[in-house]
């Protein structure tokens, strides 16, 4: 398919949550974005009213893009939010997401979260562009049901956990050539998955912190939606069992997960090799602006992907694979590494709405 056609105005976004560290992200990839401008910015009740350079400790390198210090905060409700605005991301906490989200998807916004509030509700796609682009079809009936209750046709679109994010990313080729019967990850999560400030520089100092909480849970169920299938009444889960460990380890940006999969279908080591190498999404194929090419690198050298030198591949948003070889008890394992909160979070969130925008869902 050709690439898409960029819209002839661009259109209005707000950022929910804009001065964390994923709404900072947002803000980030926005700055000069060939579709989208920013036109809202919320946060919590602390900071509503404030401008947002003097509400926000912005934690990323480069500053905060022209324009955005003097916009002032407003509230993360419906009738706060600027009339011309259809599009919303999403980067605030999982326990406010639930019913802020809805009811802004209630008023007439789409809404591509980031939070996990909404991730495994029936009718809304668990959405990686990559992966599952027809997951989309779940709209319809989310709008079909907002307008049956007398409300208006928004909907709400969520991306993945970060962990789960570039694992899925990696584990598609496979799981298309060969079907997947087994997976078991093993995470080394970065700081910033913990939000700003987060984890205590005392906890993680000199220091590995071999739990995270509800990380597991969500690595172990997510992938089995995103590889799933669309039925009339919902997504049929991929027959897929998954094992994770969550580890938190002193890394600014960067997951890395060692993985073993075992396979429905026998396949060789340059078999695996090949289906990494040539996978091309639906983002590439459409030429999205954000799509990283190529989705996939995989590494050849024996100490690849490591955070430090790899997590700002194809600008934050491309999946890397190294270390690849069989592996005595499942068929194959590798190293993936991930940017959590470009790909993993905004990034991830901003392909979704370009997606959206293709599919002419916007
Ligand atoms: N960090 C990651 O790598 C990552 C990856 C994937 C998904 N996520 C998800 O993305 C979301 C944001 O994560 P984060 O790391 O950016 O967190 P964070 O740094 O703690 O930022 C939270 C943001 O939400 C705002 N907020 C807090 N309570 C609110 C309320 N009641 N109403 C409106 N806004 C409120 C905060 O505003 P104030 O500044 O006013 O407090 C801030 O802007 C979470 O749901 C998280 O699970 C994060």
């Amino acid at each position: 398919m050709a690439a898409v056609n960029a819209p002839a105005r661009k259109i209005k976004v707000g950022i929910l949550g804009a001065t964390g560290a994923v709404g900072q992200r947002f803000i980030q990839l926005l700055a000069g974005h060939p579709w989208f401008e920013v036109a809202a910015l919320t946060a919590s009740d602390r900071s509503v009213g404030k401008a947002y350079g003097e509400a926000a400790k912005w934690i990323i390198r480069g500053g905060i893009p022209a324009g955005i210090a003097g916009m002032h905060l407003v509230p993360t409700e419906p009738g706060a939010i600027d009339g011309e605005i259809r599009l919303l991301f999403s980067a605030i906490p999982g326990g406010t997401a639930g019913g802020v989200e809805s009811e802004l998807a209630d008023a007439g916004f789409a809404v591509c979260s980031n939070a996990s509030a909404h991730r495994m509700d029936e009718d809304v796609p668990l959405l990686i562009p990559d992966v599952n682009p027809e997951h989309t079809a779940l709209i319809a009936g989310q709008k079909r049901k907002r307008l049956a209750l007398g409300k208006k046709a928004g909907y709400i679109v969520t991306n993945p956990n970060c962990t789960s994010t570039h694992l899925v990313c990696a584990l598609k080729p496979l799981h298309d050539a060969f079907g997947l019967r087994a997976v078991n990850v093993v995470t080394m999560q970065a700081l910033s998955g913990a939000g700003y400030p987060g984890v205590a520089s005392m906890d993680i100092l000199d220091n590995v912190v071999p739990y995270i909480g509800g990380e597991e849970e969500k690595i172990e169920i997510e992938p089995r939606k995103l590889l799933g299938k669309v039925k009339a009444d919902g997504i049929e889960y991929a027959d897929l069992l998954v094992s994770a460990q969550a580890n938190r380890v002193a890394v600014r940006n960067g997951h890395l997960e060692a993985v073993s999969v075992k396979l429905r279908d026998e396949a060789s080591l340059e078999d695996v090799a090949e289906a990494f190498r040539s996978y091309r999404g639906e983002p590439q194929r459409l030429g999205l602006p954000t799509a990283p090419e190529p989705a996939i690198i995989l590494h050849t050298e024996a100490d690849r992907p490591q955070p430090r030198l790899d997590r700002l591949a194809g600008k934050g948003m491309a999946t890397s694979v190294g270390r690849l070889r069989p592996d005595p008890l499942f068929d194959y394992k590798f190293i993936v590494l991930g940017h959590n909160t470009i790909r993993g979070a905004a990034g991830g969130a901003l392909l979704n709405a370009e997606l959206l925008y293709a599919q002419g869902l916007l």
